[in-house]
């Protein structure tokens, strides 16, 4: 287990643009870059990371938030409802944020890391960084969707 660093947008836009592959069989490498996810993201104090924010192009991502713990592999939205707005921020675009509209309540579906399916429904901070994480592995940051960024005396 060990921490990652992460790709700033500043560094390297190029590669965060890109689309992630999709997983087809969970191997001891995945295992091992969840494990070690999940600790770049601790280690940043994040809620949430994508597998491309640590230079790996696969539909991997975890989110930690109040109700725990999540590990998504191959993640779909399958269910959006309602609408929240507040100010979002992200691990690759350290100290800013923008003030984002995204859906109150979502559901996706997913694997473990055991290879089974699940899904999850989150609403406010849990259904926020769903949607911004699943939006990673296609190559969408959350400026693209922004109202308008946030200044120092709003946060
Ligand atoms: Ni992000």
């Amino acid at each position: 287990m060990g921490v990652i660093q992460i790709v700033k947008e500043a560094d390297n836009e190029e590669f965060l643009r890109k689309k992630s592959r999709e997983v087809s069989e969970i191997t001891p490498r995945i295992i091992t870059l969840l494990d070690d996810m999940i600790d770049t993201m601790r280690n940043a104090n994040g809620c949430g990371l994508a597998a491309v924010q640590v230079g790996v192009l696969r539909r991997i991502v975890v989110i930690e938030t109040e109700e725990g713990l999540f590990e998504l592999i191959n993640p779909v939205i399958i269910k959006k409802s309602g609408c929240q707005e507040g100010a979002e921020g992200c691990l690759s675009l350290p100290g800013k944020w923008g003030l984002t509209k995204r859906p109150s309540k979502v559901t996706v579906r997913a694997m473990d890391r055991n290879g089974d399916t699940f899904e999850l429904t989150g609403e406010g901070l849990l259904a926020k960084a769903i949607c911004h994480e699943v939006d990673h592995l296609d190559g969408i940051l959350y400026t693209d969707k922004v109202i308008r960024m946030l200044g120092e005396d709003e946060i």
